[in-house]
């Protein structure tokens, strides 16, 4: 597996400490509001796990599974909610908790879903954006780290279901792919 990676671009120890800071951001913002802090897996898995135990206040916690993938490394642009979240969102303080933003197209067509359900607020944090790849405009509200435009795997983040387990962030060899 390790083979694969290219590079590595965020080791543990930095993931860590990047995690423990937006955990304490999230904190200070969210002290009293009891947030309902939703996860789109299942990139989000292990981001999702680190940052909440970061969070020192009272909330809930929901999972959304959406796909727009298939098994490639570029988006389709369509979306489809494969598993709700079971919650009631209104009048809820709403922190989305995504992997890694791209073209933004899964995120705003989620973010767009949640408001017409009548939330009281609607935060976005993710780990991390690939600006340059963006074809809808989305405000990130937490951010971990803005990455170029190569694809990457690890800590959650997936090739064709693979890589999820690695403990670091890394790019993958294009050649896996078939890709440059
Ligand atoms: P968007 O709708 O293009 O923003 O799609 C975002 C989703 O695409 C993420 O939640 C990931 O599941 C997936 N994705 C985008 N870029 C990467 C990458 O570099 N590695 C792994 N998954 C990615
Ligand atoms: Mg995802």
């Amino acid at each position: 597996m390790k083979n694969d990676i290219q590079e590595v671009l965020f080791s543990e120890e930095q993931l860590r400490a990047k995690v423990a800071e937006m955990g304490a951001q999230i904190t200070k913002d969210y002290e009293g509001k009891n947030p309902l802090i939703v996860s789109v897996l299942k990139g989000s898995y292990v981001f999702m796990a680190d940052l909440t135990r970061q969070i020192d206040t009272k909330c809930n916690i929901d999972f959304m599974v959406v796909s727009s993938y298939g098994n490639g490394t570029k988006t389709t642009g369509e979306v489809q909610i494969i598993k709700d979240i079971e919650s009631q969102i209104e009048g809820r303080d709403l922190l989305i908790v995504e992997d890694i933003l791209d073209s933004g197209v899964t995120l705003s067509y989620l973010m767009k879903i949640l408001k017409a359900r009548g939330a009281n607020s609607i935060r976005l944090c993710t780990l991390l954006s690939k600006p340059e790849r963006r074809k809808v405009d989305v405000h990130i509200d937490y951010l971990g780290f803005e990455i170029p435009d190569e694809f990457v795997v690890g800590y959650g983040l997936d090739y064709a279901e693979c890589y999820r387990n690695l403990p670091y962030i890394g790019i993958l060899k294009p050649s896996v792919y078939g890709g440059k």
